[in-house]
Parts: C-alpha cells; sequence; structure tokens
C-alpha cells in the first residue's frame, strides 16, 4: 500500500516506516523538521536499504498535502505529525491548537477531497487524565488536564464526528502510553531538540554524563516506592502496533486502542534497570512533584490485543539497553 506518514522523520515516525519498508509498503515521508532531522531519514533506508520518498513540508499546507497525496497514490495516511511537550503547551497553548488540530483539519480536508480515507492517527493516553481505575480501558472517561491532551482530545473527537457524518473512513487513533528505547541497529532513536522532557532520555543523558543527574518528581506518591508509575512500551513494539492498525482498516470504522503493555514500571524500577544495563551509576535527587503528573497510569492492552492481534513483546530490560545503545551510539543524538 502507498502511505503518507506525516512527521515521519520523528522518534514514533521512523521507527514505524522501518516496519511499513519491511512489510513492503511504499512510503511517502513528509516532515517540516520542527521536532526531528533530516538523517533519521537516511538512517531509515540504512536500516531497511530501501529508498524513502520524502518531502518536507507542512501539514497545515493544504495545497501542499493535496499534491502529495495526489503524486504520490496515496492509499492511506498515518499521521504523527505535531507537538508532545506538556509543559511547552501550557506555555504556549495557541502553538500546540495551531500545529496539533489545524495541521490535522488541514490534512483530514485535504484527504478529503481527494478521497482518501484511510488514516491511523497518533493518539496519547494524556486523554484519558487522571485515571479513576486502572488498568486503562478504551471506554474510560475522557478528560484532559493540559492544552497537549486537549488537542489530542478534540482530534479524537473531530475524527469520530468525521466518522459519524460519513461512515466511510477507516480510521484508527492509537493512544500511546510511554514510548520508550530504540531500534536495535541503535541508528535511530530518541532525540529531543532541546532539553527533553521524558524521563527515558534524561536518564540515558545522566548515564551518558551529558547531565549531571536526574529530578525524581515526588517520592510521595501513593505507589510502591512513592515515585511515578507508567506503563511503558518499546518503541518497536508501537511501530508494529502501528502497522496492524493499518492492517486492519480494511473495513469502515473510527476505533481507539491503547498501545500500552498493562505493565506499570516506577522512576526508580527504570533508574535500576538502567543502571543494571548500562553499568553506569544513575545520580539523581527528590525533587517536589510536577504539576500535572499522575501517581500511576498503565493500560489494559486486551482490545487492542483482541482486535488488532498486536502485543507488546519487549520488557523494561531491552527497552533500557536498546535505549543505551542508542545512546552510546549517538551521544549528541542525529
Ligand atoms: C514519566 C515519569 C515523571 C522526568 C508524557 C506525556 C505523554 C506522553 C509521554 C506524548 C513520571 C517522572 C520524568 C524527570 C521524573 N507524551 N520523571 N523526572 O509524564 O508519563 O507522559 O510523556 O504523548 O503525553 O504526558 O512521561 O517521561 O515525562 O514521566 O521523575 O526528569 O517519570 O514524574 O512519573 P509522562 P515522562
Amino acid at each position: 500500500m502507498n502511505v503518507l506518514v506525516t512527521g515521519g522523520a520523528g522518534f514514533i515516525g521512523t521507527h514505524t516506516c522501518v516496519e511499513l519498508l519491511k512489510s513492503n509498503h511504499s512510503i511517502l515521508i513528509i516532515d517540516n523538521f520542527e521536532n526531528s532531522h533530516p538523517e533519521a531519514v537516511k538512517r531509515v533506508e540504512a536500516i531497511t536499504g530501501k529508498k524513502v520518498n520524502f518531502r518536507q513540508g507542512d501539514v497545515r499546507d493544504i495545497a501542499f498535502i493535496k499534491k502529495q497525496i495526489t503524486d504520490f497514490k496515496c492509499e492511506a495516511v498515518m499521521h504523527f505529525a505535531g507537538l508532545k511537550a506538556v509543559g511547552e503547551s501550557c506555555q504556549n497553548p495557541l502553538k500546540y491548537y495551531d500545529y496539533n488540530v489545524a495541521g490535522t483539519l488541514s490534512l483530514l480536508q485535504a484527504m478529503q477531497s481527494c478521497n482518501v480515507k484511510k488514516l491511523v492517527f497518533s493518539s496519547s493516553a494524556t486523554v484519558y487524565g487522571a485515571p479513576k481505575r486502572l488498568p486503562i480501558v478504551e471506554d474510560t472517561e475522557l478528560h484532559t488536564t493540559n492544552p497537549y491532551g486537549r488537542s489530542k482530545l478534540i482530534v479524537e473527537d473531530i475524527l469520530r464526528d468525521l466518522y459519524t457524518s460519513d461512515p466511510s473512513w477507516h480510521i484508527a487513533i492509537l493512544r500511546y502510553f510511554n514510548p520508550v528505547g530504540a531500534h536495535k541497529s541503535g541508528l535511530i532513536g530518541e532525540d529531543p531538540i532541546g532539553i527533553p522532557n521524558n524521563l527515558m532520555p534524561i536518564v540515558a543523558q545522566v548515564a551518558s554524563n551529558r547531565r549531571e543527574k536526574l529530578s525524581i518528581w515526588g517520592n510521595d506518591y501513593p505507589t510502591k516506592d512513592g515515585t511515578g508509575i507508567r506503563d511503558y512500551i518499546h518503541i518497536v513494539d508501537l511501530a508494529i502496533g502501528h502497522l496492524k492498525a493499518l492492517e486492519s482498516l480494511n473495513v469502515a470504522q473510527c476505533n481507539a486502542y491503547n498501545l500500552g503493555t498493562g505493565n506499570g514500571y516506577s522512576v526508580l524500577e527504570v533508574i535500576k534497570m538502567f543502571e543494571h544495563v548500562s553499568n553506569q551509576k544513575i545520580e539523581y535527587e527528590i525533587a517536589s512533584r510536577r504539576d500535572g503528573d499522575v501517581a500511576e497510569c498503565y493500560a489494559d492492552p486486551l482490545y487492542a490485543m483482541q482486535q488488532l492481534d498486536w502485543k507488546a513483546e519487549r520488557g523494561l530490560r531491552e527497552m533500557c539497553e536498546d535505549m543505551w545503545n542508542w545512546q552510546i551510539k549517538n551521544p549528541t543524538g542525529y
């Protein structure tokens, strides 16, 4: 299938492109490099030995998107392009609504005018906010606590409204938990521009002496060791989940799926595992809680397992090993 991949040069996009190419799909990456690197596209070609079609551009440019869909004879779209830092979204909400909501609207309008109606959308477990029950199932009440999460929920609602108005759409909404790790080759990985927000990249930078120490945002949560618990999922498992979601779009639908492992690990457990695989001491200090953080968040992955015939296979050790391999091979990223 000819697949248009927006944001395909990013962390999740590149890993998904590798899996698409391995499954003999043809891909066209569109990226504006706001939060990614051109080198990443070359690395995808190096891993797969296949040519990657690529156009630099912005999903908010409807004419540009229409031209790419037409020229590439696109049959489906995987939409990763967007911004994802919770803290930044609180400081600059308009930027997040412009990129994440207006960008998706432009993409959908271009797809509709070209009669291309197969879409895999990159959503987030952030749409669940502070879950009242764990593990989280897909029909859990949706509520968000920050502009980033709200931008994802607004797009989900747009997609559900679109499908209600025109049930010829084939839509899979994928709610990511905490994607971490890297491709086994160490050629592609997470390379946040600027100061990373997420735990794993920070731990990797401390282990490689790029950062002095980690601040643990709170150790007084009602959890097994007081630190926050999250459902970390290996990026390759996540990428394979996208492939399975695409393959499920052979019938008209609009479904949301949790892409998580169903296992929760605490900050201290992640630190301990990372120290084990890297043989490096991770220096840390205990700091006060971060605004907006929840104590625990992990998925019930059963629905995705049943509907997509998909299950995360890789555990925390492999996530840390592959993250460390990426870090030491690319100490300053791409
Ligand atoms: C994980 C745990 C922190 C950094 C965010 C987004 C979510 C998704 C994934 C996009 C928490 C603790 C972290 C640090 C720490 N992104 N931590 N010190 O907050 O679960 O989710 O990223 O879809 O939408 O909200 O991930 O990696 O930031 O935090 O103690 O320097 O690590 O408190 O318990 P989070 P995270």
